[in-house]
């Protein structure tokens, strides 16, 4: 199977973790868009969905499913999106698509993470896949040193801006011992949006695709 078929696969078995009759966080990524896909084939069981992305939203639109302004709901049964990485603990790295903030924001308002990813994503330690980083354009040379000194090396991804008007550092050359520290650290620096570990809060399911189809881990 082609990566592109394992995340296919994923995207489609997310469907047995949406409650008919709620509105459902959706993620960002070619992982997401197949398990946005298959929500459009349910779309009449659901009341909707609210987006982590311009990229999603349209997405969603496109296959008519309503998209909620998050600041119109209280509650979502589940978040479902992709990983970059994803170790043992269920905490992940995310960001490769630049959506980063708005995906935590989004997981954050959900009862459940559903983490959809093919088996390249599973990792031992965190940070083989450099560590995106949201940051406030005038902040990014300040944050970059500080990022020198917490052993990493940030490159800024030239020529993208998020949907938020800020930029992305890739941060490279990190072991990621300690994610729920380095979260925390990270996040603290003035000018810092969002760093793209995912560990104070975590998946509380994956689903991971394999040749010989999709494993459920549960936390
Ligand atoms: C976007 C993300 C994605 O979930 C992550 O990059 C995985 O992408 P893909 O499903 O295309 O492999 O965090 O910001």
């Amino acid at each position: 199977m082609t990566q592109d078929e394992l995340k296919k696969a994923v995207g489609w078995a997310a469907l047995d973790f949406v409650k008919p009759g709620t509105i459902i966080g959706v993620g960002t990524g070619s992982t997401a868009a197949h398990f946005i896909d298959a929500l459009g084939s349910i779309k009449h069981q659901i009341d909707g969905a609210v987006s982590s992305s311009e990229a999603s939203t349209q997405r969603l639109q496109h296959l008519g499913i309503p998209v909620f302004d998050l600041n119109e709901v209280d509650s979502l049964s589940v978040y479902v999106d992709g990983a970059d990485e994803i170790n043992g603990q269920m905490q992940m790295i995310k960001g490769g698509g630049a959506a980063l903030t708005r995906e935590k924001i989004v997981a954050a308002v959900a009862d459940k993470f559903i983490c959809i990813a093919d088996a390249s994503k599973q990792v031992e330690v965190l940070g083989r896949f450099p560590l995106p980083v949201e940051v406030i354009p005038m902040a990014r040379s300040y944050v970059a040193r500080e990022l020198v000194k917490l052993g990493g090396l940030p490159e800024y991804r030239q020529n993208v801006l998020t949907d938020n008007g800020n930029v992305i550092l890739d941060v490279h050359n990190l072991r990621i011992l300690d994610p729920v520290a380095l979260e925390r650290s990270i996040n603290a620096l003035p000018g810092v949006v969002t760093v793209g570990l995912f560990a104070a809060r975590g998946a509380d399911v994956a689903l991971i695709g394999t040749a010989s189809g999709v494993k459920t881990i549960e936390k």
